[in-house]
């Protein structure tokens, strides 16, 4: 690749050795009449960029654009190196945001990605949509 050449792809953006969270931010909340502007999901990635901003936390925070989760919305995913995949739905954006910001850290702090049910902050504990077997490891 020549110096003015731009690469295909941005992979070196995305590289990390930290776990992701990846937040959809085209979500509408399941519970919404209408969509708003911003989304719901793009006020719930800001607002877990702001704790994050606050804290040294140990995940990477990622917006994504539709987990194909809608009817369930806020959605996010967990991924990580070695880790189990996992797909939350229904996440609040207003009353949920330290409860996501502890179920990341549990999640990024576990060898395997699995966070046992009474690990997990209550309000999370029935959101899980999915979730998908490590690439690597395991
Ligand atoms: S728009 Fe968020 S999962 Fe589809």
């Amino acid at each position: 690749m020549t110096r003015n050449q731009k690469p295909r792809h941005k992979k070196i953006d995305l590289m990390t050795t930290k776990p992701r969270l990846n937040i959809c931010i085209t979500c509408t909340a399941s519970n919404a009449d209408a969509q708003t502007d911003p989304r719901h999901g793009k006020m719930l990635f800001d607002r877990m960029v702001e704790l994050c901003a606050e804290r040294d936390l140990p995940f990477d925070l990622r917006p994504a654009e539709c987990l194909t989760n809608c009817k369930s919305g806020c959605s996010v995913a967990l991924n990580g190196s070695g880790k189990w995949g996992y797909v939350y739905g229904n996440v609040d954006p207003e009353t949920m945001i330290d409860d996501l910001c502890d179920l990341a850290t549990r999640y990024a702090d576990s060898d395997d990605g699995i966070v046992a049910w009474r690990e997990r902050p209550e309000t999370l504990r029935r959101n899980v949509i999915a979730r998908i077997p490590p690439l690597d490891g395991i």
